[in-house]
């Protein structure tokens, strides 16, 4: 297809593959679709992508598939940082700073990954995070998450960009799931958002804040521009459908942007007095911000950049992590998210002490490349990773994960 070959070229001057040369091995791989695939140098000669969800190894062998037959535009965007991509980085960067600490000689036999959040029960503390628009990666979208995940008994949060209805991905989920709330500028937008998310048996609200500034993103927008198709052919008259996503059927949108920039911590106590859902705050980095959040009634903290998609020049958000915890003390929960890309990353940010960990990217490669049975096999991935770092530091359940599991490696 033109349009492939054209991103192709493109990515080949990308900083996305800067090492990529466009010549083909032995086996009519591209080195384009060897240098995406698997992160170990030494398997790269012996490989070819995974031709169905089993077969990935770990979730770059997803991204390797993914990468191939997205749309260049939804790739790109799905990819995409802000400005340089500082954030973007930092956020994979943090977790190599850190090393684990093994144990010998503990019982490792039995295993439990179990995890209760708000009074519930989850089979492991690794959630998905919420992804707008996840029809761009695959036709069925979030209902194929919602059924992944609903096998693997994991949290679900729902973006308010969702390509599917509320209730419809609840019914796949087989339980109501954590519903991400953006705001505009007009407060009735957001209780009818939050009211509708609570009907439908939500009970969490997680607000997303970090994007309030707005944002630059390059990458996206220069994949935008090696993509033949029309994009209002999908996405309506002004090439994006942000007012058609089905959480605004009954919305009159008058906005492209679900973000305003006049948002004050006096959101929160407007928010309390139109939904009894638990309320957490999605996008917070500092202990000032983390004992805001407490003095406000907030009922947990998600650390998080918005996988480096929103300021640049940022620090990984395990940094903020390592901060947040002291100051919160235990009071509410703390999750993080962004950059985790091994069960070992998510040991290393419960030893830091959060209470569970944010997937974004990892499950939307396995969403785009085998759909429902690719999102399952990322989380089945991730969590064989978490036991296998968990026996090796000798941590047999959650609560026995400490900072005593791992430590900073020397500089
Ligand atoms: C393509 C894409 C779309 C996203 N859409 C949303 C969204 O609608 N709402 C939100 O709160 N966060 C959104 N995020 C941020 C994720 O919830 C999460 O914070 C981030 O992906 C974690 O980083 P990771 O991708 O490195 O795992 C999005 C992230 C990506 C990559």
């Amino acid at each position: 297809m033109l349009y492939r070959r054209e991103f192709l070229k493109f990515l080949a001057g990308s900083p996305l593959l800067a090492n990529a040369a466009l010549s083909s091995n032995a086996f009519g791989q591209s080195a384009l679709e060897q240098s995406a695939f698997g992160q170990s140098a030494t398997s790269l000669a012996f490989s070819r992508p995974p031709v169905n969800a089993a077969e990935a190894l770990d979730v770059f062998d997803m991204r390797a598939v993914a990468s191939s037959v997205v749309p260049p535009a939804h790739w790109g965007y799905m990819m995409s940082g802000v400005d340089g991509e500082t954030s973007l980085r930092a956020n994979e960067e943090a977790y190599q700073r850190y090393q684990l600490r093994v144990r010998r000689f503990v019982d490792v036999s039995k295993m439990d990954l179990s995890c209760t959040l708000f009074g519930a029960n989850y089979a492991s503390p690794i959630i998905v995070s919420a992804v707008g628009g996840q029809g761009a990666y695959h036709p069925e979208g979030e209902i194929a998450v919602a059924r992944a995940v609903k096998a693997r008994n994991h949290v679900m949060m729902l973006s308010t960009s969702t390509s599917h209805p509320i209730e419809h991905v609840n019914e796949a989920r087989g339980q109501p799931v954590w519903f991400q709330l953006y705001t505009t500028d007009k407060f009735e937008f957001t209780t009818k958002l939050v009211q509708r998310a609570e009907q439908s048996g939500s009970s969490v609200v997680c607000v997303t804040i970090d994007r309030a500034a707005g944002r630059n993103m390059e990458t996206a927008t220069r994949f935008l521009r090696v993509d033949r198709r029309v994009c209002t052919s999908c996405h309506g008259p002004t090439g994006s459908d942000r007012a058609g996503r089905p959480m605004f059927s009954e919305i009159e949108l008058d906005t492209n942007e679900l973000t305003s920039p006049r948002l004050t911590w006096e959101f929160i106590n407007r928010l309390r007095d139109v939904t009894k859902m638990k309320i957490l705050i999605k996008g917070l980095e500092t202990r000032e911000d983390a004992a805001l959040a407490i003095k406000y009634g907030a009922d947990g903290i998600i650390v998080s950049n918005h996988g480096g998609r929103s300021q640049d020049s940022g620090r990984g958000t395990l940094e903020g992590l390592a901060e947040i915890v002291p100051e919160v003390k235990g009071r509410i929960p703390v999750i993080v998210d962004g950059g985790v890309r091994r069960g070992s990353d998510v040991l290393k940010a419960m030893a830091l002490g959060a209470t569970a960990v944010g997937i974004g990217r990892p499950y939307l490669w396995g969403l785009g490349a085998f759909g429902e049975a690719g999102v399952n096999r990322v989380l089945e991935i991730m969590n064989a990773e978490l036991r296998l770092a968990m026996g090796g530091v000798g941590a047999r359940t959650l609560k026995e994960i400490s900072p005593a599991n791992i430590m900073r490696k020397p500089a």
